[in-house]
């Protein structure tokens, strides 16, 4: 499959020159307020800026419907006698280019196959992204492991590389970069690091299909690399997940796991059992899902990256409206989320959350991201529990909790705003629109109410 590529001198060209206006052939609908009837927010009983829908997701597919059917009444459900899932992972490695690819129940199952493959184990540490879903958290709590937070740069949305180093401890066997909506992290600083200290690299792509990082795919640049497939993402099967590598031992080893311990390939066989396992395993319906909707992927990436793109070069004219940056060496990213920062200094210290609620009303869906996750319950919960207490020493958990401290990470946490990526599919209109509301609202700032 060919995918239109943007370099990142395009990228660049696009964000500074009015690219992608002049290659589309469309220009900018200018928003006004004086004389017109969006002269009050649309929160305070105005008119809203964006009256139209906004595009479903996930789209069905009817043309895979005899296919699935015909499993269906094969009784062929299960990987164990079908080929539909090895199909699957046949072609989801070529797309990625990666040697070998296992298929999964889920993004969450794929992150415990990974790291228990990478021999993490109960007592151990691994270095994560704080900002990102609950998930990637739970998979290390799941081997009783120490999730160890390394800061995020807010200008980025990822993990920053020249962070990383100061949370390595003698305990410490992993590093999980989190490509967070698909914005790809600088693999090459974190796999330096990585190789410096003997530590493994677990990749969580579940949000990056198909994102670039020098022109190579996500999800193949660490050791392993995880990917999701449920409903929201933007290759949906309701659930689902896999594992991509370029070493096909290791993925032998993930499915071994994945499969109740089963060997296969480079894993010596029996007598018995000869490994633990679990069952992880994708079904039969999930793959013909995954190949119908590995039609359209490509695709639907480029609108939103062009969407992406033209957005990034409109709202950062608008004073206290901050795009993402790309990460060094980040080529291509894919947006499950579009996300830009708001400084409420800019906007008469309105809070955020009340400039969400004012882009709610005029029309356009946004949320706040991601919250102060590494404060959560759920940490607590788990140091306080009887098997860390005794995994780990007071004094450790006692400078963990001393250490959780993450200054980047708390700040896009307090500025990050976001659009869910079928918004990113609309018409150069819709994005208009975005636009004009944001303008709207910074231009009558002072009528919005804290
Ligand atoms: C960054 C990230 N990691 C892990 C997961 C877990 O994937 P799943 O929901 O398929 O278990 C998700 C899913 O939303 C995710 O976004």
């Amino acid at each position: 499959m060919k995918t239109r590529k943007f370099t990142r001198r395009q990228v660049i060209a696009a964000t500074s020159a009015g690219f992608l206006g002049s290659m589309l052939n469309y220009s900018f609908r200018p928003f006004t307020v004086a004389g017109t009837s969006q002269s009050v927010l649309a929160i305070n009983g105005g008119e809203k800026v964006h009256k139209g829908p906004w595009s479903d997701w996930p789209f069905w597919d009817r043309s895979a419907e005899p296919g699935i059917l015909e499993m269906f009444r094969s009784g062929r459900w299960w990987r164990g006698e079908g080929e539909h899932v090895a199909e699957f992972e046949k072609k989801y490695a070529e797309l990625m280019g990666a040697r070998s690819c296992l298929a999964t129940a889920s993004g969450t199952t794929s992150l415990i196959i990974a790291m228990e493959a990478l021999g993490v184990d109960a007592g151990d540490e691994v270095l994560i992204s704080p900002y990102t879903f609950i998930a990637t958290y739970n998979s290390v709590f799941a081997h009783k492991a120490l999730p160890v937070f390394v800061d995020s740069d807010p200008a980025t949305f990822l993990m920053d590389p020249a962070k990383i180093e100061e949370k390595i401890t003698d305990r410490t066997v992993a590093i999980i970069p989190v490509h967070i909506y698909g914005l790809p992290v600088d693999m090459d600083s974190v796999n330096s690091v990585a190789r410096k200290h003997g530590l493994k690299v677990i990749e969580d792509a579940c949000q990056a299909w198909l994102a670039e990082y020098r022109g190579k795919k996500t999800g193949t640049l660490g050791d392993l690399g995880c990917f999701s497939f449920q409903n929201s993402k933007h290759l949906p099967a309701g659930e689902g997940g896999a594992i991509l590598s370029m070493d096909e031992a290791l993925v032998d080893k993930c499915y071994a796991i994945h499969n109740c311990g089963r060997p296969r390939g480079t894993m010596k066989p029996g007598p018995g059992y000869p490994y633990r396992g679990r069952n992880y395993r994708m079904q039969q319906s999930q793959a013909l899902i995954l190949l119908s909707q590995m039609k359209r992927i490509e695709k639907d990436n480029d609108v939103r990256l062009s969407n992406a793109l033209y957005l990034d070069r409109k709202l950062r004219e608008i004073p206290g409206i901050i795009p993402y940056r790309p990460a060094n060496g980040a080529t291509r990213a894919v947006y499950h989320l579009y996300p830009f920062r708001y400084i409420k200094e800019e906007f008469n210290n309105i809070p955020k959350e009340k400039f969400i609620e004012a882009l709610n009303a005029e029309g356009i869906p946004a949320t706040g991201g991601y919250g102060k996750q590494n404060k959560d319950g759920l940490m607590e919960e788990a140091l306080t529990s009887r098997g860390y207490k005794r995994l780990f020493s007071e004094a450790r958990l006692r400078q963990w909790r001393e250490q959780n401290n993450l200054p980047g990470n708390d700040q896009l946490c307090d500025q990050a705003v976001t659009l869910y990526q079928s918004i990113l599919l609309g018409s150069k209109a819709d994005m208009d629109d975005i636009v004009n509301a944001i303008t709207k609202i910074h231009k009558l700032k002072n009528t919005l109410r804290p």
